[in-house]
């Protein structure tokens, strides 16, 4: 999820309870392309996520293609391609869920993308497949960031290609639609209950999720599905699987301050607590984006006891880890620990 799940948020999550997988946040393929090094900020992983899977968004092919040999190099367990973004910014480009509106060209993006993969898997280099030099060489300087860097052909592999999506743009269409992307055989699909147009009100459309799931059963292909939102807990996602039929959930927005999602259960007052110090100080040793950005979490763990709120609003005050840890550490040593309060 942009501005949610990067490195240090997903460390902390593989850390405290392993989902199956985890996707970083999405990236702009045309970017990376032009050699946008910022946006390799979003593809710093630790070994503890694998499988990690990176996630894009645009909509040129070539520049797919591209990004696929990188993400490829960099040492990805998958690439997922977003055609479910409703933010305009990214929509109105054409890219995000606007592809559900051009199935031709998003069928080509899954194309280009298995390409890359194949070819790197071949034995291509980055530089034969059009990869921007700039881009070559951050990589190639941040060591720390990206310890596991392949070049050697043996380690190569072919790594799976999958879509994460909608129900629709502006009417459901998600039978019709998963039936384009079948075409193209991406190793899984994603899909969220939502139309574009819905952005997140209403309940998400489990019924319609149910649909698309058996077409992409009654196809024979090997592709999973996985059916998303409103999910609330492990027993709501076990649920949903059973009722629906899909192989799985992915889960959004009931992970914020949870690291313990995965193990189904809440943080504790005082888990809560350690996990903001923890969680900060991770986020400030990657130091790859400004530190206010860590201001939402610390807002997500700090919950649920009295005093709470006081100090959420000290907390949102400062501007380094150190600080937050000495802000936290009396308060959780003053309370007993306990269930936060709802
Ligand atoms: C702040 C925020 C950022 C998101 N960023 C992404 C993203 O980068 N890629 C993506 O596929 N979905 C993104 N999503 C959508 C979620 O993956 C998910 O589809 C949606 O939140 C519904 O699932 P939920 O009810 O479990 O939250 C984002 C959602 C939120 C709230």
């Amino acid at each position: 999820m942009d501005g949610v799940t990067d490195a240090s948020f997903r460390y902390m999550i593989c850390k405290h309870s392993k989902p199956s997988v985890v996707i970083t946040e999405f990236t702009n393929v045309e970017g990376l392309a032009r050699g946008n090094v910022r946006g390799l900020a979003a593809f710093i992983y630790d070994e503890i996520e694998r499988p990690v899977v990176a996630q894009i968004f645009g909509v040129e092919p070539d520049s797919y293609y591209k990004a696929a040999v990188l993400l490829c190099s960099l040492g990805f367990d998958g690439i997922d391609i977003n055609m479910g973004c409703p933010v305009t910014k990214v929509a109105a480009k054409g890219s995000g869920a606007a592809l559900i509106k051009t199935p031709e060209l998003a069928k080509k993006l899954v194309i280009m993308t298995k390409k890359g993969v194949k070819d790197w898997a071949e034995g291509i280099s980055l530089e034969e497949a059009g990869v921007n030099q700039d881009m070559i060489e951050a990589v190639k300087k941040n060591k720390d960031w990206f310890p596991k860097i392949i070049s050697k052909k043996s380690e190569r592999k072919i790594i799976p290609v999958s879509v994460k999506t909608r129900i629709g743009y502006d009417k459901i269409v998600a039978e019709e639609w998963v039936k384009h992307l079948l075409e193209v055989e991406p190793a899984n699909i994603t899909m969220h209950g939502r139309t574009l147009k819905q952005l997140y009100m209403g309940l998400a459309n489990w019924e319609e999720i149910a649909k698309a799931c058996k077409v992409v059963k009654a196809s024979g292909l090997n592709t999973t599905f996985l059916g998303n939102g409103d999910v609330k807990s492990m027993d709501d996602a076990n649920e949903k699987v059973k009722q629906y039929g899909v192989d799985g959930v992915l889960v959004g927005r009931a992970v914020f301050g949870n690291p313990y999602f995965f193990a189904g259960r809440e943080p504790t007052i005082k888990e809560g607590l350690e996990a903001a110090i923890e969680h900060t100080k991770y986020f400030e040793k990657l130091n790859h984006v400004n530190f206010q950005n860590i201001r939402k979490h610390l807002g997500w763990y700090v919950k649920g006891f009295e005093g709470a709120k006081e100090l959420r609003i000290n907390l949102m005050q400062l501007e380094n880890a150190q600080d937050v840890e000495m802000e936290i550490r009396p308060v959780l040593d003053s309370l007993n620990d306990g269930p936060r309060l709802q």
